[in-house]
């Protein structure tokens, strides 16, 4: 009997294959063919998964990812697959996103930026991890078209930096009309924000923060060729700037010239480069 069979085997408690399991095998289960195996519940099938997975594995050197519909058959497989392969030397990890964890990781790290683009990675209980535990908490949740209106800052608490636009902060405040300066007085209390930036494209960029009220810096753009990712060129620039307490108004000023880089880069083809942001400061100042 083939190795590997015989160990999946072994582990799982059984002395040979069933019909179904032996056709599968002769059908290049070990062969690399693709297969789809159709077969009654309960017949068999994950250990047709196993022997090629272990194979994969073992006799490979590559790794297996195993998918299922749903959480708790996630759970349930996980707990499976690690009792019967952990001896084997094999490691099995779960990715379900959700998963509780009170380990504080995330401290070691001076600055946590995220860029939350709200399509479901970032769960409920991983926001909550990041919130608890991140020593400097930088974050930017995008409103695109397929989450309009659901991917908001209010998600978030004590933060320490937020770098929104302005569009995402009169979402979360439901305002589309009222005056943007009060909407960030409302709001950074709201989400415990030290320092709360709003981009407003061609307008530059306004701030606020408890201590110094408001302070604002205009575009520097002098081309603008594709302005999408110029929100995000500002989160990556300004947030280490805030995280070593630089001045508000040097932050806003530098994340406004990584703006009118950015805005010069068609489709996000390249990003903004410390090089090219430091000359073009030099030009500014000329
Ligand atoms: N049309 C423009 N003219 C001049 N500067 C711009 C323009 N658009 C963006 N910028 C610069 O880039 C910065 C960030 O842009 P913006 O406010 O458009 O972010 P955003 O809406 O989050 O963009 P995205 O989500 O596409 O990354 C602005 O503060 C400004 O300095
Ligand atoms: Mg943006």
């Amino acid at each position: 009997m083939n190795e590997i069979v015989a160990k999946v085997l072994q582990a799982s408690g059984f002395d040979s294959l069933n019909p179904a399991q032996q056709a599968a095998l002769d059908k290049g289960l070990l062969e690399g063919e693709s297969l789809i195996v159709a077969a009654p519940t309960a017949s068999g099938k994950t250990l047709l998964a196993e022997i090629a997975a272990l194979d994969t594995i073992m006799n490979k050197g590559k790794k297996v990812v195993y998918i299922v519909p749903l959480k708790a058959l996630a759970t349930e497989k996980y707990e499976e697959f690690k009792s019967k392969y952990d001896p084997l030397g094999l490691r099995i990890a779960i990715s379900i996103g959700d998963l509780d964890s009170t380990d504080p990781w995330l401290a070691d790290y001076d600055l946590v930026i995220v860029s939350d683009f709200g399509h479901g990675f970032l769960t409920d209980n991983l926001i909550n991890l990041i919130c608890k535990h991140s020593k400097f908490l930088a974050v930017n949740t995008q409103t695109n078209s397929a989450n309009m209106g659901f991917n908001l800052i209010t998600e978030y608490t004590n933060i320490d930096y937020v770098a929104l636009d302005e569009l995402e902060i009169r979402y979360a405040a439901h305002n589309r009309t009222g005056e943007l300066r009060s909407i960030m007085k409302i709001i950074a209390p709201k989400i415990h924000c030290k320092n709360l930036a709003i981009t407003r494209g061609i307008h530059g960029a306004v701030s606020f923060c408890k201590e110094l009220g408001f302070l604002s810096s205009p575009a520097l753009a002098t081309q603008v060729v594709d302005t999408i990712g110029a929100g995000d060129a500002f989160l990556s620039f300004t947030a280490p700037l805030a995280a070593l307490e630089a001045p508000m108004d040097m932050v806003l000023f530098i994340g406004n010239a990584a703006g009118a880089l950015a805005v010069q880069i068609v489709c996000n083809r390249e990003s903004v480069s410390p090089v090219e942001l430091k000359k073009f400061i030099a030009t500014v100042f000329k």
